[in-house]
């Protein structure tokens, strides 16, 4: 258990992935969290259970901190940053982000879902069970609330978010806990006392 209170297994427990202290303080990674081989994670950063962290993905707390929630899936190629002293990274849970994104200093909430190549930048914030659309920008301290659907450059609204979006984005992110299990299962296989 870290100061954060989250549950930690021992660095390497993960998949893999190349952890890297800042000024000495590691990442804490909660139990059953996959991490890719070639994936990043350096400095001042917590990762809850059963998130999944995939191929080519670089977070990186150094001048503050990032926090990810359980079950929470960062698809390949994502970037993770912060700006110093001003504007640290929360990622709630059950949340998908999908390839490609750069997530900024910025909040998302639970059960939201930015969509492949998405930007978001410093102080915005996406409420619970949004969708920022693939390909947009989520210009610095906009609100995208709760239940709605926003896309383009800048990000605009489009429209609310449908009933049955709120049951796939639920089933995404379950899918991607399925997914990072069975890779952690591989890996473990692959290398005795993982
Ligand atoms: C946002 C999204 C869910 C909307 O899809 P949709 O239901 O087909 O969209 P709608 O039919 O309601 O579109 C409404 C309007 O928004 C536009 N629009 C939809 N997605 C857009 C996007 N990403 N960027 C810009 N405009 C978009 C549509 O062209 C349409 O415009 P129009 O009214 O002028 O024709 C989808 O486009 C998207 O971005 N999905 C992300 C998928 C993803 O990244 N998954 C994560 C990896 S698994």
């Amino acid at each position: 258990m870290n100061d954060a209170g989250v549950p930690t297994t021992p660095v390497g427990a993960n998949g893999g992935g190349l952890i890297l202290p800042y000024k000495g303080t590691y990442p804490t990674i909660g139990k059953d969290v996959f991490i890719a081989p070639n994936a990043t994670v350096i400095g001042n950063v917590s990762i809850g259970a059963n998130s999944s962290v995939w191929f080519n993905v670089l977070i990186r707390g150094d001048d503050h901190w990032i926090k990810i929630g359980e079950r929470t899936n960062l698809q390949d190629g994502t970037v993770v940053h912060l700006s110093k002293d001003t504007a640290p990274t929360f990622i709630g849970s059950d949340i998908t982000i999908g390839h490609g994104c750069i997530i900024h200093g910025c909040t998302l909430e639970d059960g939201c879902m930015i969509g492949i190549g998405a930007i978001v930048l410093d102080g915005a914030i996406v409420e619970k069970g949004a969708i920022v659309g693939a390909g947009a920008v989520v210009p610095p301290g906009k609100r995208v609330p709760a239940g709605e659907m926003w896309a383009g450059c800048p990000a605009k609204k489009v429209r609310d978010v449908r009933p049955e979006e709120f049951g796939h984005l639920a089933r995404n992110a379950t899918h991607y806990c399925g997914l990072g299990e069975e890779y952690l299962k591989m890996r473990r296989a692959l290398v005795p006392g993982m």
